[in-house]
């Protein structure tokens, strides 16, 4: 993909991606993960470069080389990366979470391996991982209401009024009722964006192409057809370039 051509309208602008997927670890060898390549979130990466952002790519676990001009941020685990993406976005105008984020961790993480013996394995218990699309969201809610400024996300918000990031970007892969759980989650998690993946089909996991539905707060739903995935990264910065005037 030509990476020239693309208008500059995220020039002085700072966003934080994140991408890949979150390993959990159960002892110094195994750890519970998930398939996620990484390429979307590398793809939104490259995009905003091109469109003039500063740019820090948060990378759990992915295999691919950084992408030029930007700054590349390497964690392991939901917490590990939690951590990352809330200080990169401490001064940000926007945040993209591209990650695929494990929902669970075990509840330890043995520090010798676990060995087979006799018997039947233990159950691995598991505790939950803090939702960090969901944090962000009620971060900037609690900072707009104590700056007195409406907390309903939507264009305007890079006026200065509350508090980084100013546009907040979730991703979701959904299998049925797309709209509505789409819908839902956007609510729920109080971010300005949407991004519904069309799971299965050749499409999502480890290729070069994805098709979506990008959900909007206050408004339309935005179809992007199957395609590259750095068109779906253009329509992403370009509704987010929209909400930062
Ligand atoms: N996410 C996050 N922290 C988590 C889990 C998810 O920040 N602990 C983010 C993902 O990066 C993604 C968005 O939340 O941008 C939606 O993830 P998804 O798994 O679809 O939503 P969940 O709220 O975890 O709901 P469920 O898995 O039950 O559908
Ligand atoms: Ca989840």
């Amino acid at each position: 993909t030509v990476m020239a051509g693309r208008p500059r309208d995220l020039e002085g602008r700072k966003v934080v991606v994140s991408a890949g997927g979150t390993r959990e670890a159960l002892d110094p060898v195994r750890f519970l993960g998930n398939r996620s390549s990484g390429l979307q979130g590398y793809a939104l990466a490259r995009t905003a470069v091109a469109r003039g952002a500063e740019v820090t790519l948060v990378a759990a676990n992915v295999s691919l080389p950084d992408p030029a001009g930007a700054k590349v941020v390497r964690v392991e685990s939901a917490l590990e990366l939690r951590e990352a993406v809330l200080t990169a976005s401490a001064d940000a105008d926007a945040v993209v979470m591209a990650a695929a984020v494990a929902d669970f961790r075990p509840a330890v993480r043995r520090e010798s391996k676990i060995k087979k013996r006799d018997g039947e394995p233990e159950p691995i218990e598991l505790v939950k991982n803090p939702d960090i699309l969901a944090e962000l969201g009620e971060r900037r809610r609690a900072a707009r209401q104590a700056a007195g400024v409406g907390s309903v996300p939507g264009p305007g918000a890079s006026s200065g009024v509350g508090a980084p990031p100013y546009v907040i970007v979730g991703f979701a892969a959904e299998t049925d009722d797309v709209l509505a759980n789409g819908q839902a989650k956007l609510a729920r998690k109080g971010c300005d964006l949407l991004v519904v993946n069309q799971v299965g089909e050749g499409l999502a996991f480890g290729t070069p192409d994805n098709a979506a539905t990008v959900l909007v707060a206050g408004g339309s739903p935005v179809e992007v057809p199957r395609g590259p995935k750095e068109d779906l990264a253009d329509t992403v910065w370009g509704l987010v370039a929209a909400r930062l005037v």
